[in-house]
């Protein structure tokens, strides 16, 4: 199988490519990434001599450029990662979030028409559900749950929700749709909670928690959500929505501490800050379709998977070190201003 990847320069993307390499090494991965401030083509290094890999940069929302790639490679599936992520960015910024977002996303769903991709399968998040309130820990978002997106990232992914599932009933395109909740792991960019905090507390640094900290995600370790694409990639129903998280909801203040703890720094870190415009509350994901229907579940405990994700933090001072410092940006230059 030839699978087409965008934003595999990102943190799950490039954790999927690693997935999939370890899990399927036969198939041919074809990566698609606009290298914008939170793709780092140093994250693939280790693939990117590999015959069964290509890389190309070029925008998910370039017809043109996308019509050309799909042409060429005529690949078999389409895994779009490739997004606009952050929601303080979103609020800053909203326009980008549609671009890459809504208009990308329509971009591939066309192109998967015109070649005939046998399955498109959509990266998207809890978020779009909105959020629940935090005085009812008995209420989860199902996949029944209607589509109420608080921020423009949250808009703009339902909005490609919305897309993928028109393209399916109108045009009979066998799209399948993940909605997962909040991902921690390695090559997660450090402007998100968990690598900000390991961030911020090594380096001694104050740890900006919003309003009082109270608000809930719900975390999974990443190779899990890989795990869940790869099996709705080859076994998921065309035309179907899969939830996917592993009941693990945690307060914000509560990961700042556990992080502190891991490190030895003192909670005096802790900087309670302006809160976020439009803060969502809670977002719970009740898994039990894909369970059901798919036998998925996750594989990691959250006690395991963040101090493994601290370890890696600890382990790969360089790669966020570089980020930070914007370093990273002359990585593709360096990796492919020869060829
Ligand atoms: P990320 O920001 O780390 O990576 C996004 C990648 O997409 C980057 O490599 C970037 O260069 C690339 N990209 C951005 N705009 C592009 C464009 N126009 N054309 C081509 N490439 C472009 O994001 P992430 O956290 O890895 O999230 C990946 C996907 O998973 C997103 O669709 C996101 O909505 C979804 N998701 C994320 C989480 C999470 O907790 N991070 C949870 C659920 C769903
Ligand atoms: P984030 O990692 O941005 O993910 P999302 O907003 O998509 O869930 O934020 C996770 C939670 O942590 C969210 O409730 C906002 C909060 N947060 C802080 O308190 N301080 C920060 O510096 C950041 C980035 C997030």
């Amino acid at each position: 199988m030839k699978i087409l990847i965008t934003g595999g320069a990102g943190f799950i993307g490039s954790n999927f490519i690693y997935f999939e390499r370890a899990n399927h090494p036969q198939d041919k991965l074809v990566c698609v990434d606009k290298l914008t401030y939170a793709g780092d083509l140093e994250t693939l290094e280790p693939v990117l001599s590999d015959k069964n890999f290509r890389f190309v940069r070029a925008d998910i929302a370039d017809r043109a450029a996308m019509e050309a790639l799909f042409a060429e490679e005529r690949p078999d599936a389409v895994v779009n990662f490739a997004a606009e992520s952050h929601v303080d960015r979103s609020i800053e910024t909203p326009a980008v979030f549609m671009e890459t977002n809504a208009m990308g996303t329509q971009v591939l769903l066309d192109a998967c028409r015109k070649f005939g991709v046998g399955r498109f399968h959509q990266v998207s998040t809890d978020e779009v559900y909105g959020d629940l309130p935090l005085d009812r820990p008995d209420l989860f978002f199902t996949e029944k749950t209607p589509l109420h997106a608080s921020s423009p990232y949250s808009a703009s992914k339902a909005a490609a929700d919305l897309l993928c599932g028109a393209y399916a009933r109108t045009y009979g395109l066998p799209v399948t749709i993940s909605r997962c909740s909040n991902n921690y792991g390695p090559y997660q960019f450090p402007e998100k909670l968990i690598p900000l905090m390991i961030a911020n507390a090594l380096a001694d640094k104050p740890l900006p928690v919003y309003g009082e900290g109270l608000n809930v995600r719900d975390w999974l370790y990443v190779e899990d959500h890989c795990a869940a694409i790869d099996l709705i990639l080859r076994k998921g129903e065309a035309g179907t929505v899969y939830n996917v998280g592993g009941h693990n909801e945690r307060r914000n203040i509560d990961i700042v501490r556990i992080i502190l703890a891991e490190l030895g720094k003192p909670e005096s870190l802790i900087r309670h800050v302006a809160d976020r415009k439009g803060h969502d509350r809670r977002y719970a994901i009740d898994p039990a379709f894909i369970h059901e229907k798919l036998g998925w579940l996750p594989a990691t405990k959250f006690e395991d998977g963040i101090r493994k994700t601290i370890r890696w933090y600890l382990d790969n001072r360089t790669w966020w070190e570089n980020i930070l410092s914007g370093e990273y940006k002359g990585c593709y230059d360096r990796l492919f201003g020869q060829r």
